[in-house]
């Protein structure tokens, strides 16, 4: 179930995607949509309700609030079994001490893109800029646990350049037009975009100066079309790896086929963009950009049959497709 209160535009794009993408394979999602004047009593109310409801496995209440309803009243009244945000101090708890549990979509999902594009995390040079309970505390967290030597930074931090040029890999997650530009990115290094804003023209953009970085990175996400789509895309893997026991999280049993077909079907629901990678010819070694190729429409057909074979005639488990990469964005 989600549970959205208000009518802020950027949760409702996230709870849209979200309940598109559970259509899209099957999974059976409840949407709550509440006034902003709803109570803290209400939003209570109908927690309890869900936690109550045994056809209800997962239950996401959209982030954040209205002030008159305190948030952290609302992540502890959600069943720690239900926590698919992974928001609960007990699933919290769980997720620092490297016990069983639900993991927070976003932060896991940037672990896998990283890990899934090939690069590795071990021994690495680690920035997280943000330090909210959803992305930088977690993230930060499942950094240092993937072997990474983790520098977590905030709006108090003195010398954000100079860290972040030492950085092999940085996660922006501040919610802030330029936080990181181009003369504080160390050639090669992996960048990931959580941010998502809008820039003096009103265009959606990202935490970090996409046109100029792209130039240095060895990787990074675009904003829109990276990290969004992926925290989707990891919401809905997390509830398939339960397919052995689909009625866990209330899944019909004759959709495993549809289950398989998620990388495709989700991208489809997304309109997820496919890019074809080009080397620049200016002479930056290692220098990588992004560009709309005009084979973008045949390589996507290809790619799309081929992926589909492979799914049909094998029968492994998602994570080891390889559908949430890196390399989707730069080549
Ligand atoms: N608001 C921004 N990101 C998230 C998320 O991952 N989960 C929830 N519940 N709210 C959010």
């Amino acid at each position: 179930a989600v549970v959205l209160v208000g009518d802020d535009s950027a949760s409702q794009v996230y709870v849209n995607n979200k309940k598109k993408a559970c259509e899209a394979v099957g999974i059976r999602s409840v949407s709550h949509v509440l006034s902003g004047g709803t109570t803290e009593e209400a939003l209570l109310e109908l927690i309890a309700k869900l936690n109550a409801d045994k056809d209800i496995h997962g239950i996401l209440v959209q982030m954040p609030v209205p002030k008159q309803i305190d948030e952290r009243k609302v992540i502890l009244a959600i069943d720690p079994k239900k926590d698919v945000d992974c928001f609960h101090p007990v699933n919290v708890g769980n997720l620092h001490t490297g016990g069983e549990g639900f993991l927070p979509c976003t932060p896991a999902g940037i672990i896998e893109l990283i890990k899934r594009s090939g690069h590795s995390i071990e021994g690495k040079q680690c920035v997280v800029i943000g330090r909210s309970n959803i992305v930088g505390k977690p993230v930060a967290m499942l950094l240092m646990q993937e072997n990474g030597t983790v520098t977590i930074c905030h709006s108090r931090t003195r010398n954000l350049a100079e860290i972040c040029r030492g950085a092999d890999i940085i996660v922006s997650a501040v919610g802030k037009v330029n936080t990181v530009t181009a003369d504080m990115v160390k050639e090669g290094a992996i960048l990931i975009d959580v941010g998502m804003n809008r820039n003096e023209a009103g265009k959606l953009c990202g935490d970090v100066d996409f046109e100029n970085v792209k130039e240095i990175a060895g990787a990074i996400t675009p904003v829109p079309g990276g990290v969004g789509p992926m925290t989707v895309a990891t919401l809905i893997e997390k509830l398939q790896h339960s397919r052995k026991n689909p009625e866990w999280i209330g899944i019909k049993k004759n959709c495993k086929k549809i289950l398989r077909w998620i990388p495709l079907t989700f991208r489809e629901s997304q309109g997820y963009s496919f890019y074809i990678g080009k080397i620049r010819k200016n002479g930056r070694k290692g220098s990588v950009c992004m560009k709309k190729g005009a084979l973008k429409g045949i390589v996507c057909l290809v790619v799309i049959v081929v992926i589909w074979m492979a799914v049909s005639f094998r029968s492994k488990p998602l994570s080891e497709e390889g559908e949430i990469s890196l390399e989707n964005f730069v080549v």
